[in-house]
Formats: structure tokens, C-alpha cells, sequence
């Protein structure tokens, strides 16, 4: 059965081909993204598509995927917010992810950053290359005794709040949905403006819906203490980017850590080192000494790998079974 594999990476290929043994799909890659440029060069009778975050699954993708004979749709990641579900339920395209490969893998990328920042080892790196010891520039902070703030206690941001609160910082996290285990190792919940008042650190670890687009903005950054430092490594869209950047110049935040940026799918995922990058906004970011950007790493760790395929081919199969599928892992 022949699975069609868009935004196809050579650590994809390695890591699919290696589950596929014990499940025997067809497997074709293509490296270009999924949208409406592309969508007409799917062979017709293709069953499954298999795509990544900066796929673009709009309703016209899906319904032309659809009069192809696609059946089933497998996102090879957790978030979903690229794709039309109700597009997908209308034409009758089973549509499911991967719900939890390794939350500790991008856990511990938020705080590989969030460390790289406050404590300047990006700099440090370069400076020593250069046989230059000097310490002017370098100071950092204790993360220590610093207050935490968790947006979203899902599966990431639980195993976010227990490596800080290993570190000994007091953790306080805002979720509509509370985790109990976390509210007794003593991470308190606090409604979101709350959080951002009292934060020295605010780490987002929530999905990028309609309703939360831009959580980052202007009016919410005023809320915040001065000197804040922000990592996200969730989606770009819950940063306004200007107002973050008009932020970063005045000071009131310290330090930004981005693992994701709303237009990161014309930068992200590829070498552009020979390229002149035509987004000013992305150039200015990366211009701050005190902002990190990362290319959408947070999960790329040999375990996550593993699982994403693993969990995607054991999911594609049993739903062309007609077998039953976890409830979160199947969307539509
Ligand atoms: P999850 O579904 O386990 O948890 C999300 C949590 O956020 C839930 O507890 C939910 O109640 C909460 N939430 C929803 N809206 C909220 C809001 N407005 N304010 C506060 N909390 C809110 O999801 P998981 O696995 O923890 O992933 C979180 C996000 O991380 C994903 O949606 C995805 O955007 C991002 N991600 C990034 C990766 C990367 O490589 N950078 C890799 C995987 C996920």
C-alpha cells in the first residue's frame, strides 16, 4: 500500500524505512511542502499522505487529496493547526497525528535555550574560539529561586514545570485544564494574566488555536515584569512578532528563545546560507544578542524520531484496517 511522504527530510527517510520493516507500506518521499502548487501531481488512487507542520492542508488541498482516493491523512507530528479538519470530515479523510513521541525531547530543548540565554554560552562559544577568556558580557543569572511560568500543562509542558522545578524555581503554570499530579510536587495554577505579572520566565506550552493567536501582544507584554525572559517553543502565531521585537527594544524583555516563527515555513527546514533572506522581521530577530532562534528543533531527537514513525505506520495501518485507533490520535 503506497504511502506518499511530503516535506520529506533524509532523517524521515532513515528513521520511516527502518519501522516500515515490520509493516511493509510502499513508501514514496517528495521533498517539496503539501499545498495548492503541488497538490494535482498526487498519483490518483494513492491511499495515504503523510505530511509534517508546514504542510498546508487548506479545504481545496484536501479536496482535491480527496477526489484522488486519499483515505487517510497522517500527520507526522502533534500539532494540527495547518489543517482543515472539517474540510477532511466532509470529504470522509481520516486524518490522525502524534500525539506524545518524546514531550521530554521538546521540554528539554526549551530548556536548553532557556540556559543558553541566561547564561550566554552561545557567546561564550564564539568568544573562546577566538582566545578570548574575558568574562565583561557575559553575566548571567541563577535560574534558582526564579519564579516559572508554564502556558499549558499538557504532556510538554508538565515535563517542563518538573525539570524547572528540579532546579528549584517556584513554578506556576496557567492551563484551563489543571494537572493534579503537578498540583501536588507544588506547581501553582494561576489565571494567565496572573502568570505573566509574576513570571521572571513565561515558557509557552500551548496549541496555537484561533482563540489564543498573538497571546504574546503588546497589551499582554505590559503585563509582564521588565527584563522577562519568553521562550516558545510551540507555535510561531502566539507571538505578535512586531510588538515582541518593539519589546525587545525598549528592554522590557530580557531574553527570547524561538523554536517557531509564523513564517517559518519559507525559512525553516532549509539550508539558505547561500540565500538572502527576504524576511526583514526574522533578520532583525536574529540580530538581538539576547534572542535565540532555533529552526523548529525542539523534537528532533532520536527517540521522538523513532516514535513519530513507529506511531504514525502502526496508526495508518490499523485505520485502512478499519481497526480501532486511540482516541488521541485519530482527529477525524
Ligand atoms: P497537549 O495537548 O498535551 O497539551 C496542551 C495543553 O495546553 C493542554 O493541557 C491544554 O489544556 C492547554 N491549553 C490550551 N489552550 C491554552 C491556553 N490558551 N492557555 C493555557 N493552556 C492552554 O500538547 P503538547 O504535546 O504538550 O504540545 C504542546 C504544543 O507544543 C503543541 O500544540 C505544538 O504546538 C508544540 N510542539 C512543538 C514542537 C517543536 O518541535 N517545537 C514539537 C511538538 C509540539
Amino acid at each position: 500500500m503506497k504511502m506518499l511522504f511530503f516535506s520529506a527530510k533524509p532523517y524521515d527517510r532513515q528513521f520511516f524505512h527502518q519501522a516500515n520493516e515490520k509493516h511493509g507500506f510502499e513508501l514514496e518521499f517528495l521533498e517539496t511542502h503539501l499545498g495548492p502548487h503541488i497538490v494535482n501531481a498526487v498519483d490518483d488512487g494513492t491511499p495515504v499522505v503523510c505530511t509534517f507542520v508546514n504542510d498546508k492542508l487548506t479545504e481545496e488541498v484536501i479536496g482535491v487529496l480527496a477526489a484522488k482516493g486519499v483515505k487517510v491523512l497522517a500527520l507526522r507530528c502533534a500539532g494540527f493547526n495547518n489543517v482543515q479538519l472539517d474540510a477532511a470530515r466532509k470529504h470522509g479523510i481520516r486524518v490522525c497525528r502524534v500525539p506524545a513521541y518524546s514531550p521530554e525531547a521538546v521540554a528539554e530543548h526549551a530548556v536548553a535555550m532557556l540556559l543558553t540565554l541566561v547564561r550566554k554560552t552561545h557567546k561564550a562559544y564564539n568568544r573562546v574560539r577566538e582566545q578570548n577568556f574575558a568574562l565583561n558580557g557575559l553575566l548571567g543569572f541563577n535560574l534558582h529561586g526564579k519564579t516559572v511560568g508554564a502556558v499549558g500543562t499538557g504532556k510538554i509542558g508538565k515535563a517542563f514545570c518538573r525539570i524547572m522545578a528540579g532546579f528549584g524555581c517556584r513554578v506556576i503554570a496557567s492551563d484551563p485544564f489543571p494537572d493534579a499530579e503537578l498540583q501536588a510536587a507544588g506547581v501553582e495554577y494561576l489565571p494567565l494574566e496572573e502568570l505573566m505579572a509574576a513570571a521572571d520566565i513565561i515558557s509557552l506550552h500551548c496549541p496555537l488555536a484561533p482563540e489564543n493567536k498573538y497571546l504574546i501582544n503588546r497589551e499582554t507584554l505590559r503585563k509582564m515584569k521588565r527584563g522577562v525572559t519568553i521562550i516558545n517553543t510551540s507555535r510561531g502565531g502566539l507571538l505578535h512578532t512586531a510588538d515582541v521585537i518593539d519589546s525587545l527594544k525598549s528592554g522590557h524583555i530580557a531574553y527570547l528563545g524561538i523554536d517557531v516563527y509564523e513564517q517559518e515555513e519559507k525559512l525553516f527546514f532549509k539550508d539558505l546560507s547561500g540565500s538572502i533572506i527576504e524576511d526583514d522581521t526574522i533578520q532583525r530577530l536574529m540580530s538581538f544578542p539576547n534572542v535565540l532562534v532555533t529552526g523548529h528543533q525542539a523534537f528532533f531527537t532520536e527517540e521522538a524520531l523513532r516514535q513519530i514513525a513507529e506511531v504514525t505506520l502502526r496508526s495508518v495501518g490499523r485505520l485502512m484496517n478499519g481497526e480501532a485507533v486511540d482516541e488521541e490520535v485519530i482527529l477525524v
